[in-house]
């Protein structure tokens, strides 16, 4: 039996955590299937407290609170009755610095105030006997620190971005290592990061300060227990660096052939420290490197290449005598060179100056580009002198998909891409363009899918305390957290509710009712500000972004949506409203008013959008998909109408996708609730644009923004928003993990797990993996000859209700099963079958086959019936009913089959 060292709070390496009482989470791995923990030991510094307690995950901190720069090297055993495991490994807490008292640093900044990257200095002076330092510090602006010429952690644009204002980070740095005796160099380099440089498309910069400040103290313990501290103040001097430019659009530019320049004093500033809080979870660092895979010559004669996967970073050269080598960055090519368009203003380069001396390796430090390509001119290249550096925010990998469609696990590694270059500090929309924002409409919708392949908990949860800072004191919630486009009065549908969605998904997804009890008001707050916009219980009028993207929409306009946005936007009230009184029964609030809102809205929306017979106004996929997964039907009969109607509706539009941001991600969910689970992978796995898998067919490796970003044509969409890593469209992952896979959590934390995988003829084998808070749930299906094999393994502390095919629900503990039945997939029906029962209905039969014959499939019916049957993937029966709703003239069906067929 094996006991996982303790977790502390939603931190992978806990120096520096932010609070006095961390709480505390392991994981336990036995072979005993009967086993159940019954109390727990822990032990810090002699002590051991033992509660008696099933509960594994989060547990309250049960010594005395830590204080400032305190560590805790804590242990746990766990019982089943009276048998107790062994201790478990020790692991180590430090706190950081709990209170603004416990800084005597001040921010700093240089006197000349509008240079560019300054780097700050002083020389410390330190006594024999160091037995450990630290580094707390911060900026505004992103900082690069390096004592006597060794740089300090990995962490990129550090302190990274939160909403200024309200709330800053610090690092806890132990630099231990870095220091000796004698004169040790600290030297911190400052870059105008997000504080100063430019933001949005507006071309705005310093939407925070015009003023880089430092804010370091560096505590030195030595042997005797003596403490010294270096900080902050007038004792430091400021000078320049060879750095240029630097701009997160733009790039940097650095003259390496710079050499020292004047020292001036710095100026300490009055700036407030109540605003700092430690790191909740992991900080952006490098997290892979590429090499490139091809270097050419474009056709216009320039040096391009190709990193073979879109990234988020920066590339590093290695180049020989050169004087000016300037880097430019793209996500894809046009017409055979960089296609820069889609970054609209975004420069994305980085350029160097040289001494003409012998090699050089280059890389910016303050900046990072979406790319694939870059073209480099002014050094000769080639491919081993290249690499792509990736950076992001260095999430902990939780989830995997696998399954025998080979385009599928394409996009599943796309939607891996797409987070990973998003997920750099704040979740962006992209990460190429001059946008790179928190939109909270996309992190709204891919929340469920980011907390299944990564660790958000921390992530997210310190983006939700910016979310909270950043709301009106009316409610309305900035359609981008940190909010820099301070729009007045915002609050659109499916972007605000972040507020209420985020938490209860984390809640789901990570069983922390403290991140629920920390956004309770923000969530509330939202939620009353919506409802005070209804009139007639319905949410009418105002600004509404709706089922943005929606691809019927024209590329100039992609507010045109066929989805009604008054519509969507009531259902999401229905929804926040459900949310919040849910939230309110776990943190034992009060639940009676937001329920009996929910119920009200639901009504008024029935009232105001269903017809008896289920259509919902204004019969689009995405308003459908809305009202049967939110639960917005009556009745069971409206319900089967209307799933009815989106599948009539999919097939219609030859099973390519009609959805944007707000329907896409629910889709598939209500096909598979109403029956048609068959169309919900036809509509997954078409191929033609647009569809989840056309990009795959362009040579994807990473979501787009919209679904034909690049046209068939192989030319950039002409659209104003064409980004080529964007994860929204990526959310449909979530079903491919809980439906296809099958694992989904059904308790917080995945406590309680369902196992329902839903087989399909088009694949043979499918398999999810994901690292709970317990520890790892499996499920993988195979269909083999007839059979059905189904392979399940849940983590200690956790249960799973299995569904197989076929059969009464099982209830399963922790360990691996495996169950065999028959297949239930039936292969698609064969051509015969279908001309036959074509055949059978002869009015329908006649036009089709005119139809076809016009579209040149031959004179041949049986021929004819033959190429056309696995289009007409329905059941010949559903046709006439199909028929008449589309048309009853004939002139809507011509052009669905014709859209079928093309
Ligand atoms: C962003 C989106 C965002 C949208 C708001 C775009 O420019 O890239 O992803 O949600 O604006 O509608």
């Amino acid at each position: 039996m094996i006991v996982s060292p303790v977790r502390f709070e939603h931190r992978d390496c806990a120096l520096g955590i932010g609070t006095a009482t961390p709480r505390l989470s392991w994981q336990v791995v036995t072979g005993d299937p009967e086993w159940s923990q019954t109390a727990y030991e822990l032990e810090f510094d002699g002590t051991v407290v033992r509660v008696d307690s099933a509960e594994q995950v989060l547990v309250p901190w049960p010594f005395e609170p830590l204080r400032s720069r305190s560590r805790a090297t804590v242990r746990v055993r766990v019982a089943c009755g009276e048998q107790w495991s062994g201790w478990s490994e020790p692991s180590t807490v430090e706190t950081g610095l709990l209170s603004a008292d416990d800084w005597s640093a001040r921010f700093i900044s240089p006197r000349t105030t509008d240079g560019p990257a300054p780097i700050l200095t002083r020389t410390a002076t330190l006594r024999p006997g160091i037995a450990t330092a630290r580094l707390y510090a911060t900026a505004h602006g992103a900082y690069v620190a390096t004592i006597n010429g060794s740089r300090v952690g990995d962490e990129v644009l550090a302190p990274g971005w939160t909403s200024y204002q309200h709330r800053l980070r610090y690092q806890t740095h132990d630099v231990t290592s870095l220091l000796h005796e004698g004169e040790n160099d600290l030297e911190v380099l400052l870059g105008n990061g997000w504080y100063r440089g430019r933001l949005t498309w507006s071309g705005q910069r310093a939407l925070y300060g015009d003023r880089l400040a430092l804010l370091a103290q560096l505590e030195v313990t030595y042997d005797d227990g003596s403490v010294e501290v270096i900080s902050t103040d007038e004792q430091w001097s400021a000078t320049r660096s060879g750095i240029l430019e630097d701009d997160i659009y733009d790039g940097q530019r650095t003259d390496l052939r710079f050499v020292e320049s004047t020292v001036e004093p710095v100026e300490v500033l009055d700036a407030e420290l109540t605003g700092l809080v430690a790191p909740e979870g992991p900080p952006v660092r490098i997290t892979e490197v590429l090499p490139a895979v091809e270097v050419w010559q474009s056709p216009s004669g320039r040096t391009l290449v190709d990193f073979g996967q879109n990234v988020v970073g920066w590339v590093r050269l290695r180049v020989r005598n050169a004087r000016e080598v300037t880097v430019r960055h793209a996500e894809v090519l046009e017409d055979g060179e960089l296609g820069v368009r889609p970054l609209r203003s975004a420069k994305a380069t980085d350029s160097y100056l040289l001494a003409d001396a012998g090699e050089a390796v280059l890389e910016p430090s303050l900046t990072f580009h979406g790319f694939r390509y870059a073209e480099i001119t002014g050094a000769e290249v080639h491919a081993e002198d290249l690499e792509a550096v990736v950076v992001g925010t260095d999430l902990r990998r939780t989830g995997w998909f696998s399954c025998s469609d080979e385009d599928l696990e394409q996009f599943h590694r796309n939607v891996v891409w797409g987070m990973r270059g998003n997920f750099l500090d704040v979740p962006t929309d992209c990460p190429q363009r001059d946008e790179r924002l928190g939109w909270t409409g996309d992190i709204q919708i891919f929340s469920p899918t980011a907390s299944f392949l990564f660790d958000t908990a921390g992530f997210l949860s310190s983006w939700l305390a910016d979310l909270a800072a950043d709301q009106h004191p009316d409610g309305s919630v900035p359609w981008v957290i940190p909010d820099v486009l301070r729009t007045e009065s915002p609050t659109a549908a499916a972007w605000g509710d972040a507020a209420a969605v985020v938490p209860w998904v984390l809640y789901q997804r990570y069983g922390d009712p403290r991140i629920l009890e920390r956004q309770f008001d923000s969530m509330r707050a939202w939620v009353d500000k919506i409802a005070s916009l209804t009139a007639d219980g319905v949410w009418r009028g105002g600004f509404q972004f709706g089922d943005w993207l929606d691809p019927t929409a024209p590329p100039d306009n992609p507010f045109a949506a066929k989805a009604d946005p008054d519509v969507v936007a009531t259902a999401h009230l229905v929804r926040s409203a459900e949310i919040v009184a849910d939230a309110a029964r776990v943190l034992g609030r009060d639940a009676e008013h937001y329920a009996a809102l929910a119920t009200r809205t639901r009504e008024a929306f029935a009232r105001h959008y269903v017809t008896s017979s289920g259509r919902v106004l204004s019969d689009a996929p995405a308003v459908y998909a809305l009202a049967i997964e939110w639960d917005l039907l009556p009745t069971a009969a409206q319900r089967e109408q209307a799933g009815q109607r989106l599948a009539d509706l999919v097939r219609a539009n030859g099973l390519r996708i009609s959805t944007g941001f707000v329907g896409t991600p629910l889709i598939t969910d209500a096909l598979t609730s109403t029956g048609h689970l068959d169309l919900a992978y036809r509509l997954l796995l078409e191929k033609s644009c647009p569809s989840w898998l056309y990009p795959v067919t362009m040579g994807a490796t990473t979501v787009w923004e919209r679904w034909d970003s690049m046209l068939p044509d192989g030319s950039i969409n002409p659209g104003e928003m064409t980004s080529f890593n964007h994860y929204a469209l990526g959310a449909v992952a979530d079903w491919m993990h809980r439906t296809i896979a099958g694992l989904a959590p059904a308790g917080p934390g995945f406590r309680e797990i369902t196992v329902r995988p839903r087989p399909h003829a088009a694949l043979t084998h499918a398999s999810a993996r994901h690292h709970t808070p317990y520890g790892e749930a499996s499920v993988a299906w195979r269909r083999d000859n007839g059979r059905f094999t189904l392979d399940v393994a849940i983590p200690v502390g956790t249960r799973a209700t299995v569904h197989l095919p076929g059969a009464e629900q099982i209830s399963i503990g922790h360990g691996q099963h495996s169950w065999t039945v028959a297949d239930p997939c039936t292969e698609p029906e064969g051509p015969v079958s279908t001309v036959r029962e074509l055949m059978d209905l002869p009015q329908l039969w006649a036009e089709t086959v005119a139809l076809l014959v016009e579209h040149g499939l031959g004179e041949d019916p049986a021929d004819i019936a033959r190429k056309a049957a696995p289009y007409l993937d329905f059941p010949p029966t559903e046709l006439p009913v199909f028929l008449a709703r589309e048309n009853p003239n004939g002139a809507e069906v011509r052009r669905a089959v014709a859209e079928l067929l093309s």
